[in-house]
């Protein structure tokens, strides 16, 4: 059975891209068949974050109809698959957002893991994303403008019948100003999966196009995401129960 999660936040900047890379590696290494698809179409960051830019076919030409989904998927570091975005802004005017259920439909049973690196806010490509998805890893950064709107996401979700798998915290600088974990788990109603610290080695990581798990395995961010890994890996997921259709959604 493959798993379908889709990692959104509402706001933007929380830390998608970045867990959702790692996340794959850490998986990967423990020997997990893992697809990563970067949906932010517009904003595409993934294949930078993992030092993969310049694929020759990318989900963009998926999404035109001129590529198949197997040519676009590629061997990352560690061993994680990826399916980049894809850059080009000429290419973009042509994909067809909606054609990311049928991408998705096509992994099915392919692997173990689908993760799907969402757009920030409820445009229509984080509509079909979270409708893709079975379960949703919401990231936000423990302040409230943050948690309210990923609150917006998660209902939305729910109307859509993807279940809430639980809530990373990421950025946590213990200044004392911060939203603290149980308000969190309070507002958003679910678990909280890991706390990944402010880190100035995910920084460092994003600019040489590395992964932070394995430029510094032992910082406490890389410590952190190894332990969410383990964490996935280990939840039991129930049977599916049968979803709405995106239309049916939009028309309510
Ligand atoms: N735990 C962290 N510690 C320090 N910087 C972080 C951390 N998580 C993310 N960042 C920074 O935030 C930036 C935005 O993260 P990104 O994953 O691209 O956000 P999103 O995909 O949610 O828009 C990253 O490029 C990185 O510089
Ligand atoms: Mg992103």
């Amino acid at each position: 059975m493959t798993r379908v999660i889709a990692v959104a936040s509402g706001k933007g900047g929380t830390g998608k891209t970045v867990i959702t890379a790692n996340l794959g590696v850490c998986l990967a290494e423990m020997g997990k068949d893992v697809i990563l698809i970067d949906i932010d179409l517009a904003m595409a960051n993934l294949e930078i974050v993992l030092g993969m830019e310049g694929m020759p076919t990318t989900l963009q030409d998926v999404l035109a109809g001129e590529a198949k989904v197997e040519d676009a998927i590629y061997t990352g570091p560690g061993g994680v698959k990826v399916i980049p975005a894809g850059l080009s802004f000429d290419r973009l005017k042509s994909a067809d957002p909606d054609l990311i259920k049928d991408v998705v439909a096509q992994l099915l049973d392919k692997t173990e893991f689908v993760f799907l690196d969402c757009p920030s806010g409820l445009s229509r490509i984080s509509l079909v994303g979270l409708e893709s998805a079975e379960e949703l890893m919401l990231v936000v950064n423990p302040d409230i403008s943050s948690v309210t709107d990923a609150l917006k996401t998660k209902i939305v979700a729910e109307k859509l019948k993807t279940k809430l798998l639980g809530i990373v915290i990421n950025r946590w600088t213990k200044s004392g100003f911060e939203m603290d974990r149980k308000e969190i788990e309070r507002v958003l109603g679910g678990e909280i999966l890991a706390v990944i610290p402010e880190d100035p080695e995910v920084k460092k990581s994003v600019s040489f196009g590395q992964p932070v798990v394995l430029r510094s395995p032992e910082c406490p961010a890389s410590k952190a995401i190894r332990e969410l890994a383990k964490k996935i890996a280990g939840i039991e997921v129930e049977k599916k129960e049968k979803k709405k259709g995106i239309f049916g959604f939009l028309r309510r």
